[in-house]
């Protein structure tokens, strides 16, 4: 891709969970100009209403694009994307990207045909999950949690915090016995920054299926589309909507995923 006119990408997520799809990207699209904003001021969706989600998701998005205008937005939390994505597409006329539970290749996988749904308390309750696994895995039988505490548990391990398997193992205590549970859907962008944690304590679990590759080969083929909306060469960095202790773990984290510097996005509300 040519570097002057590399197109400018957004990724959206409540934390850093949509660093797990932003690393696909990243490694597929290396010249892109990538942005990444976490709305840690609202965190964690999974315990927001789906109103409040579409609000905060339309106010950033819009706010971001005023200042650097964008040529392809990738939602990349499933509690939002199952709820904002046709509010964003009447929205913005770019490319939108959601991140949806990867049911229909766990489905296909899956040689016992029982596998588990992991995703926050909102996406397991959503109408858009149940009929992915309606129209996907019908011939299935379907686990679900709901989890805040594992959204929490990866956030923290990004942020140089010790995952707590104590915890852990007790959220996914309900599939420990079910012993022909062979894939397992990490339905939150946060899930795959502890998938080998999740691993130990799921042994009979032969797949753990995410959605970022998909969505890195899906940004690549809408980008061969777009017509770049500005030419000016800018450095790749992250806004927060809330500012906090900006520990070294985190800078560090930040530089080598290929940010910049951290910036704080004000949101009026
Ligand atoms: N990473 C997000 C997801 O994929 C949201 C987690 C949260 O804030 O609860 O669902």
């Amino acid at each position: 891709m040519d570097k002057q006119t590399q197109p400018t990408i957004l990724f959206f997520d409540s934390g850093v969970g949509g660093f797990s799809v932003y690393k696909e990207t990243k490694q597929l699209l290396p010249n892109c100009h990538y942005l990444y904003c976490f709305d840690n001021a609202y965190f964690p969706y999974s315990e927001k209403t789906e109103e409040q989600i579409v609000r905060r998701t339309l106010s950033i998005c819009h706010k971001i694009d005023q200042d650097f205008p964008l040529d392809l937005i990738v939602i990349a939390c499933n509690t939002a994307s199952t709820v904002v994505l046709p509010v964003l597409r009447e929205h913005f006329s770019i490319p939108i990207v959601g991140t949806v539970p990867a049911i229909k290749p766990a489905a296909e996988i899956s040689e016992t045909k029982h596998i588990g749904l992991l995703a926050t308390k909102g996406t397991v309750k959503r109408t858009y999950v149940y009929d992915l696994i309606k129209n996907h895995a019908s011939h299935c039988m379907v686990e679900k949690i709901g989890s805040t505490k594992l959204v929490e548990i990866a956030e923290q391990k990004l942020h140089g915090k010790y995952v707590d398997f104590i915890a852990l193992k007790q959220e996914l205590s309900a599939w420990q016995a079910i012993m022909d549970l062979d894939t397992v859907v990490l339905g939150c962008t946060h899930f795959p920054l502890i998938k080998e944690e999740i691993a130990q304590c799921l042994p009979q679990v032969k797949y753990f299926m995410d959605s970022g590759k998909a969505i890195a080969l899906r940004v690549k083929s809408l980008l061969s589309n777009v017509k770049v909306r500005s030419e000016i060469l800018e450095k790749n960095f992250i806004f927060c909507t809330q500012l906090f202790n900006y520990e070294t773990q985190f800078q560090h984290i930040i530089h080598l995923w290929g940010f910049e510097a951290l910036h704080l996005l004000a949101i009026d509300e």
